[in-house]
């Protein structure tokens, strides 16, 4: 199959709202390939902490963003054969990936290891730019919102079940940032994709999302 006719399935939205659980359950219903496209901004973001590269030094980030060693198995992620599954999600690491994701550099140095994604039988991949940027000619876009209650909740779950500390009214802070820069950054800002879906989860379960995904792909 000539890869411009392997399937893309795009699930944006803005942090915690749920994209990630529901593209894996779509992906696994489907028997399709997942990316989890806010993991390479996170691999970065770490690779770039861990040897002390000058948050304001785009050219080094770039360079640190073009030469990530990592690997997807299954649920993990391995940064240079390193099991990081768990590291990547420390809000740090979250923060500064959202930071270092503003760069048009970085953001270019990580094209082609997304565009690699794609593979037959299909792909479902989520992040902040699938449908606008990454995969435009899509033919399906979701793009999930969710009350910043509801996600700040979420997060807030996730957080204390992986074992990190949380709090309430910082991750609402957080979150509101967070947003605010990945909508407002002139690259690649957050935003539905022309022709998305769009659907609000605040009041939905993860299966509920994924069903109604499934049902839109369905319909094609
Ligand atoms: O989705 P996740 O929270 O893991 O992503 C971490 C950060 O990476 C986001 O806050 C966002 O700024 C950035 N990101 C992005 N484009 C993507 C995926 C993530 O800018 N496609």
């Amino acid at each position: 199959m000539s890869t411009a006719k392997i399937p893309v399935i795009t699930i944006d939205g803005p942090t915690a709202s749920g994209k990630g659980t529901v593209a894996q359950k779509v992906a696994r219903h489907l028997g399709f390939h997942y990316l989890d496209s806010g993991a390479l901004y996170r691999l970065t973001a770490l690779s770039a902490l861990r040897r002390d590269v000058a948050l304001n030094d785009e050219h080094a980030l770039a360079k640190t963003a073009e030469h990530l060693h990592c690997h997807f198995d299954g649920a993990h992620i391995f940064l240079a054969n390193e099991d990081v599954t768990t590291a990547i999600r420390a809000e740090l690491v979250g923060n500064t990936a959202s930071r270092i994701a503003a760069l048009p550099t970085v953001r270019q140095a990580l094209y082609g290891l997304q565009l690699s994604f794609r593979k037959a039988p299909g792909l479902v991949a989520d992040g902040r730019d699938m449908g606008t940027v990454i995969f435009p000619h899509a033919p399906l876009k979701v793009f999930l919102t969710a009350s910043v209650e509801a996600r700040a909740q979420r997060r807030y779950k996730q957080l204390i079940d992986k074992g990190f500390p949380a709090n309430m009214d910082d991750l609402s802070k957080d979150l509101t940032e967070r947003d605010a820069r990945d909508t407002n950054r002139s690259s690649a800002p957050l935003r539905p994709a022309e022709g998305a879906h769009l659907l609000d989860t605040s009041e939905m379960t993860a299966d509920e999302a994924v069903a109604q995904v499934l049902s839109w792909y369905a319909a094609l």
